[in-house]
């Protein structure tokens, strides 16, 4: 995890939050017929056809009813050969949740016929795969939004979408009926899978489409997925249960469900075969995998333990709650073998009242035994973390605790954030009496703290010799790999393009703070090459 801090978007951002009334004024729709498949409206002169809309108060239930996995056929006969001839963009906003959607739309995409391309206008389809957990991942939407409305009156047969969390929010949906008519699809992060259909209702309507689940579905396997290079995301689950008060996560991913283990452990077992050589099991808490099972017991833990028994030379997950972090799951890791020394332990605050208020169920001093007890367990492990300076109300002492949180812990990397207050969230309600200025000073504080730590963490490599995995050239400099350690920290080194995708050996002799330089010693043979 590489993040410049300084250049941290937070830190250029500082809007309070914005008034939404505005685009609820549908004054000037007429409804144009409804029935039990939705209904028909016309604004501005366009007509949509809402299928299913988003709905907060829906989105913050928790049914009881079992979640059916599915085994289905995504893409029918009839709909292969749509998209023959023709190409798509994908532009992802947000977490690897996000990218890994984007693997499986891309996989829909190519399954009936689209082609990928980077050119704009060579484009047939445009879609923007949206983040929603602060303010900024979501103006940067709607600019882009104003850039492709250019696009889309050059070429008005593009078909333009938007999915992902912000499809999952009522105000941006919306706004986007009101302001921006000229998209032709939304849908929800719980229903990828009607993509091809909304692609032939939108080609064949002209209509704008909005299909958007408020309640989750239910886990439909074998969608297909376009993998690219040596790393592949798998999802062990969907949706959270925490709500944390700060956080939108919970109404736009649904109630948390876990993925059969047998199909998870099927999927890991592929893409060994296939010679990928490092996966990243994700889930927005990934501890929390299996609670919902009620035929079987089986934790995060035993999956861990079974992922080791997979021809597979690395395994990571993401991301971790510390209040389920159990001792199970740190004895496995502790084991080593293909899973890899990093832990990514998101804490948030260092002040037990601000951790209180943002209902994280943990104090400061658990989340440090715990860090202590993973750090005894499994030595030389990577840990991160995910903090939020200026949630309402933060005093200055409360700041300082989470700087002595870090300087305690010693994080080797951590991404850094200014509280986004975000519509329908508890903390969204909060007096808030820190200044945006004051905020800005703690983020800036608690990154040259974290630069600190990593620095300091990183000096300890000097003379060492670490594994890689070589991923690629180095951004600036064809002659230089970057690839990554077992921790998950940034190596450069020289060496020839043929290593890209294997295990080398390399001995670390220069330290910088978000990576270090090495020389190859040996090429180890990777483990299923
Ligand atoms: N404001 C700022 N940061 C947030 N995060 C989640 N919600 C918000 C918010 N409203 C951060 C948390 C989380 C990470 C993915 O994003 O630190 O761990
Ligand atoms: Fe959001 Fe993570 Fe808290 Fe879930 S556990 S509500 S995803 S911050």
């Amino acid at each position: 995890m590489t993040k410049d801090n300084q250049n941290s978007p937070d830190l250029k951002s500082g809007k309070g939050s914005k008034d939404y009334s505005k685009y609820f004024d549908f004054s000037d729709a007429k409804v144009l017929s409804e029935d039990e498949f939705g209904k028909r409206i016309r604004i501005k002169g366009r007509e949509i056809n809402i299928m299913s809309e988003p709905n907060h108060r829906q989105e913050k239930q928790r049914g009881k009813e079992d979640v059916q996995v599915l085994y289905g056929n995504a893409v029918p006969d009839e709909l292969r050969g749509i998209g023959e001839g023709k190409h798509y963009i994908i532009y992802t906003f947000g977490c690897q949740m996000n990218e890994h959607d984007t693997e499986t739309i891309k996989g829909l995409l190519e399954q009936m016929g689209y082609r990928s391309t980077e050119d704009r206008k060579v484009a047939d389809i445009i879609l923007l795969n949206t983040c929603a957990i602060r303010e900024n991942a979501e103006d940067k939407v709607f600019g882009e939004l104003g850039h492709l409305m250019h696009l889309k009156t050059e070429k008005p047969d593009l078909l333009l979408g938007v999915c992902g969390c912000m499809a999952q929010e009522e105000n941006v949906v919306n706004r986007i009926l009101q302001k921006h008519g000229f998209v032709d699809i939304i849908f929800g992060t719980h229903n990828i899978h009607r993509l091809p259909f909304l692609i032939k209702e939108a080609l064949f309507s002209k209509e704008l489409v909005v299909d958007v689940w408020s309640k989750e579905g239910d886990i439909i396997e074998n969608l297909p997925k376009k993998r690219e290079g040596m790393k592949a995301w798998v999802n062990i689950m969907y949706g959270c249960d925490k709500f944390c008060t700060y956080c939108i996560v919970p109404f736009t991913r649904g109630k948390e469900r876990s993925r059969r283990p047998e199909d998870v452990i099927a999927e890991v077992r592929d893409l060994a075969r296939q010679g990928f050589k490092e996966v990243t099991l994700l889930g927005q808490n990934v501890n929390a995998y299996g609670k919902d099972f009620t035929d079987i017991t089986y934790s995060f833990g035993d999956l861990m333990d079974d992922m080791r028994l997979i021809d597979i030379p690395r395994v990571r997950f993401t991301t971790s709650h510390p209040r389920d972090f159990d001792d199970q799951l740190i004895s496995v890791l502790a084991k080593g073998g293909n899973l890899v020394e990093h832990v990514h332990l998101p804490v948030q605050s260092g002040s037990t009242e601000v951790l209180k208020k943002m209902s994280r169920k943990y104090s400061r001093d658990r989340y440090m035994e715990l860090a202590y007890k993973i750090k005894a367990a499994i030595p030389n492990v990577g840990l991160t973390t995910d903090i939020i300076v200026g949630f309402p109300g933060e005093t200055d002492e409360q700041f300082e605790d989470t700087i002595t949180l870090v300087n305690a812990i010693g994080y080797d990397s951590a991404y850094t954030f200014i509280y986004s207050p975000r519509e329908g969230t508890p903390a969204a309600i909060m007096e808030d009496n820190v200044p945006m200025e004051v905020k800005k000073e703690r983020l800036q504080r608690l990154n040259k703290a974290i630069e600190e730590n990593s620095r300091m963490n990183n000096e300890k490599m000097q003379g060492k010799i670490v594994e890689v995995l070589v991923e690629g050239e180095s951004k600036n400099n064809e002659a230089v790999l970057a690839g990554r350690t077992r921790s998950n920290k940034l190596v450069h080194f020289e060496g020839s393009k043929d290593l890209v995708g294997m295990l080398v050996n390399v001995e670390i002799n220069e330290v910088k703070t978000w990576y270090i330089k090495g020389e190859i010693v040996t090429e180890s043979v990777a483990v299923n090459s």
